[in-house]
């Protein structure tokens, strides 16, 4: 999802106001010049750059912490669900990896289900307890084989990285519905009808789900037979619904976008010192 920054400017007359202003009375803005200055020196004394709570904080000092979503768990065989996992590089340069579920049972071709896991792109892999258990228990009760790919994560990897990384996963795991490759997986080779295709996540995860159903579009040879999202995660510069019910909320989920696609981030910055620039010429 592309999402657009209101940019506001300062109109040349506006800055004519505030000029004459300043020339008025000086004194007037005393008090709002130390509140700047107060506000310049907490940040200052704070170690924190920026906090996406229950994200991530990220340090001056370049640390980025993350709150939740970092322990991992093996892939293994699930003695309940009767479930089998196992790891995949798909590319080592650029560590992007899958984590390949197959009941155990399996005999014949089953449907096939690509998964993007959630975490505000910030957070969570296709290697935590909360995945790995979860896509055990959908492969089991749904019979399908599912691939939950591991993509590179914001902010160190900003989007489109994300984005990316799921489509060359995407690309790698389709082209076993073709001849032999390089890179090849048996299990997908052995047990996937790729006449029967699913794309799927949580949250951020639903967000590249959806995005990556509009990449296949039609030439990829393959053809989806479904998107499955699950709270999945938009944001516009128009609130819509009740949105707008939830300040604070609103601002996390913009928080998000900000920082997890620096591109955002980065035009915000420049129109803050063009801004600057233009009040201090005038
Ligand atoms: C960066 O700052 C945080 C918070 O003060 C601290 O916990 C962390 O250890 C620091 N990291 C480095 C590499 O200095
Ligand atoms: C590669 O990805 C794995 C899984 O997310 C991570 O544990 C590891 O630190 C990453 N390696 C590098 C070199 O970034
Ligand atoms: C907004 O609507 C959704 C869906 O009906 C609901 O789950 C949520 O609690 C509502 N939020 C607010 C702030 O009203």
């Amino acid at each position: 999802m592309l999402y657009n920054k209101k940019i506001v400017e300062l109109t040349p007359a506006k800055l004519q106001i505030i000029t004459m202003s300043i020339n008025k009375s000086f004194l007037q803005f005393v008090p709002i010049i130390c509140h700047l200055f107060s506000l310049a020196v907490a940040t200052n004394i704070s170690a924190i750059l920026y906090d996406v709570s229950p994200f991530i904080k990220v340090y001056k000092n370049g640390t980025v912490e993350r709150l939740f979503g970092t322990s991992i768990v093996p892939a293994s065989f699930d003695p309940t669900a009767k479930v089998l996992s196992k790891d995949i590089k798909i590319s080592p340069k650029l560590n992007v990896s899958a984590r390949i579920y197959l009941p155990k049972n399996a005999n014949c071709k089953l449907p096939l289900l690509v998964y993007f896991h959630g975490g505000a792109f910030f957070t969570e892999s296709a290697f935590s307890p909360t995945y790995h258990s979860y896509l055990n228990s959908l492969v089991a009760k749904a019979n399908i084989v599912a691939v939950s790919v591991n993509y590179r994560l914001a902010p160190e990897n900003p989007l489109p990285i994300g984005y990316q990384d799921s489509w060359l996963a995407l690309k790698w795991v389709f082209s076993h519905a073709k001849g032999k490759i390089g890179n090849y997986e048996e299990w997908l080779k052995k047990y996937v009808d790729f006449g029967h295709v699913y794309l799927g996540g949580d949250s951020a995860g639903g967000n590249i789900a959806h995005n990556m159903a509009i990449w296949v579009g039609s030439d990829m040879g393959i053809v989806l037979d479904g998107l499955f999202l699950n709270c999945p995660h938009f944001w516009g510069k128009t609130l819509i619904g009740n949105e707008s019910n939830d300040p604070k909320r609103a601002g996390v989920m913009e928080s998000i976008w900000v920082h997890a696609y620096r591109i955002l981030r980065v035009s915000m910055t420049r129109y803050r010192i063009r801004v600057w620039i233009r009040i201090f010429r005038s």
